[in-house]
């Protein structure tokens, strides 16, 4: 079915259009209805770079792509509902960022999301293979130190896996992290630069606080701010109460890393943010480190170096529970 709001937004923005070059690529949004979903498609039409922006979900996707279309700002909007739509959702995507699937309540892990979201993810990898198999995949959906090894076996099991194009979106723990040490040390955040490396899940979550320029910290306060920004997720989690998990704060950080990516693929220079990459940086499959995005996705990965003790034993203790949950979503490919 043909979205009515692509057509209307085609017009309106051909003609506000004042810039030198048009935002001329295609980005997709999975689960677009979702609390991220909606709060990020907005923030992406904000950003005024995507020339097409591709909403979609299983459900409400018409009204939240009509309502987005209607902001000021280059790029068309179309909304796509239900599996039969997916195809034309994705079909020429060159980004697809993925928030779709169940967020946590209080008291659950991520892992505890895993028999949920493992099939959502994998149903959304199969079509990915078919409509989009050059895009760079962004994923969201929790866990995801199992969710981006689901999503790259199907790839490969359907021939089309392209390492430096699968990446684990971390980066709302690096927006925490430059947060909560912004605070602590009343530095300007905004100028704030902190490395986030290892997963997306509790103490799998390594802030490599000892290379903050211009920080003066304890051994005290590297542990405490350390276990803020590896469980910051659960004080939202309580105070939502029942409500879902980060959602706002997500958009922020998915919109932001979507855009990086993007500038990238365009052939902005040294590009560089964190995220959770195939690598050989450890013996675990994926690890998050800093990475350099190019024109092809992740040019470069530059993993860490000179490492304190404590941040050393984050690494070593975790890297075994990052394995566990890479092997739970391979294992979860082979049996279904
Ligand atoms: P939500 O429940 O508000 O939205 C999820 C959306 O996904 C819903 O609109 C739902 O209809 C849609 N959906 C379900 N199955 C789908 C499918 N097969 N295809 C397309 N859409 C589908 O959840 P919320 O709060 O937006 O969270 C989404 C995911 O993001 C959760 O798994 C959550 O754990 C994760 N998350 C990840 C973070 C990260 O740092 N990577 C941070 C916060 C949340």
């Amino acid at each position: 079915a043909a979205p009515t709001a692509s057509k209307a937004i085609g017009v309106s923005a051909a003609r506000s259009f004042t810039g030198t070059a048009r935002a001329q690529n295609k980005v997709a949004v999975v689960g677009a209805a979702g609390g991220i979903g909606q709060s990020m498609s907005l923030l992406l039409k904000l950003s005024g770079k995507i020339g097409h922006l591709s909403l979609f979900d299983i459900v409400n996707t018409p009204g939240v792509a009509a309502d987005i279309s209607h902001c000021n700002s280059e790029g068309k909007v179309t909304g796509h509902k239900g599996a039969e739509e997916m195809g034309t959702a994705l079909d020429g995507a060159d980004i697809v960022v993925i928030p779709a699937g169940v967020p946590r309540k209080p008291g659950m892990t991520r892992d505890d999301l895993f028999n949920t979201n493992a099939s959502i993810v994998k149903g959304i990898a199969e079509q990915c293979s078919k409509s989009c198999p050059n895009a760079c995949f962004l994923i969201i959906s929790n866990p995801v130190n199992s969710t981006v090894p689901i999503f790259g076996d199907v790839l490969k099991a359907n021939g089309v896996f392209n390492p430096a194009k699968l990446m684990g979106v971390t980066s709302l723990d690096v927006v925490r992290a430059k947060t909560f040490v912004a605070e602590h040390q009343g530095l300007d955040v905004s100028k704030m630069k902190v490395d986030v490396i290892g997963g997306h899940a509790g103490t799998t979550i390594i802030p490599l606080l000892s290379k903050v320029k211009g920080a003066d910290f304890t051994e005290e306060d590297i542990k405490a701010l350390t276990h803020r920004i590896q469980f910051g997720g659960d004080e939202v989690v309580q105070a939502k109460d029942g409500a879902g998990s980060a959602t706002l704060s997500m958009a922020h950080a998915g919109a932001y890393f979507a855009g990086r990516v993007l500038d990238g693929l365009n052939g902005v220079k040294n590009v560089k943010e964190c995220t959770f990459v195939e690598c050989d940086l450890t013996d675990a499959p994926f690890f998050a480190s800093p990475c350099t995005l190019g024109k092809d996705g992740v040019s470069k990965i530059h993993g860490f170096s000179k490492l304190t003790p404590f941040e050393q034993a984050l690494v070593d203790d975790n890297v075994p529970t990052l394995i566990n949950m890479a092997k739970k979503g391979s294992e979860f490919v082979k049996n279904n």
